[in-house]
């Protein structure tokens, strides 16, 4: 499977999905990664793993469908079979995402459906919440709404900020990214009627799985 990312920043989540993919037996390649700021420091990381990397500042488009439109290009140009977001922090138009419904994947750090938008370990301390952690899912039009692929549970701490809980969470996605990216990967894991259909593997995959973070005692 061929795999493009996309990222905002420093892109943790995308240098732990290029080294799964390093590994001989991992069933995806990663051919591609694009940043829509063009001083993303992830860029520089990904371009000395060898890997293919643009820069579309979204900046230089007068409106949200020409960006998703150079994007699109530039998916389809690298003939990817699969999007991975990876703190991507640009919201797509409906259109967009719903052509790549099922072929588009978002690492999201709280426990979907609780807490969407920006700033959510925030939300997650200010709501009260005593547990937090991450998602992978599909993308669809609705924002941080698509189908759930796999989660991880993290404690959130009496004493946590936003910083501390962040960097917990991060901790549990470095490791649920690239394993949920295998599962689909290696068809383990399937979109059927907007619906996620998990196979034995995927189910074996999950009880082994090694995000289980103890809540606080
Ligand atoms: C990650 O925590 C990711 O879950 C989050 O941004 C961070 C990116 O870190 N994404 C979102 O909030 C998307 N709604 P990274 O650049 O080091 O992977």
């Amino acid at each position: 499977m061929k795999i493009a990312i996309l990222i905002s920043g420093r892109g943790s989540n995308m240098e732990r999905l290029i080294e799964a993919a390093s590994a001989p037996d991992y069933p995806a390649e990663i051919v591609k990664v694009i940043s829509n700021r063009p001083d993303a420091s992830g860029l520089r990381t990904a371009a000395n793993a060898g890997i293919a990397t643009q820069a579309i500042d979204h900046k230089s488009y007068a409106s949200r469908a020409a960006f998703d439109a150079a994007l699109e290009a530039a998916l389809n140009e690298a003939d990817v079979d699969l999007v991975c977001h990876a703190g991507f922090m640009r919201i797509l138009t409906d259109e967009f995402a719903a052509r790549w419904e099922g072929r588009m994947v978002n690492i999201h750090p709280s426990l979907l459906p609780s807490f969407k938008g920006i700033r959510v370990q925030q939300q997650a301390i200010d709501a009260g919440a005593t547990i937090s952690g991450c998602t992978v899912h599909y993308i669809i039009p609705a924002l941080d709404s698509g189908p759930i692929i796999a989660q991880a549970a993290v404690p959130v701490l009496t004493d946590d900020t936003a910083e501390t809980l962040s960097a917990r969470i991060l901790e549990a996605e470095h490791v649920l990214y690239p394993t949920a990216v295998k599962l689909i990967a290696s068809g383990s894991v399937k979109l059927v009627d907007g619906k996620v259909v998990r196979s034995l593997d995927a189910k074996r995959a999950d009880t082994a799985c090694p995000p289980l973070f103890s809540p606080q005692p």
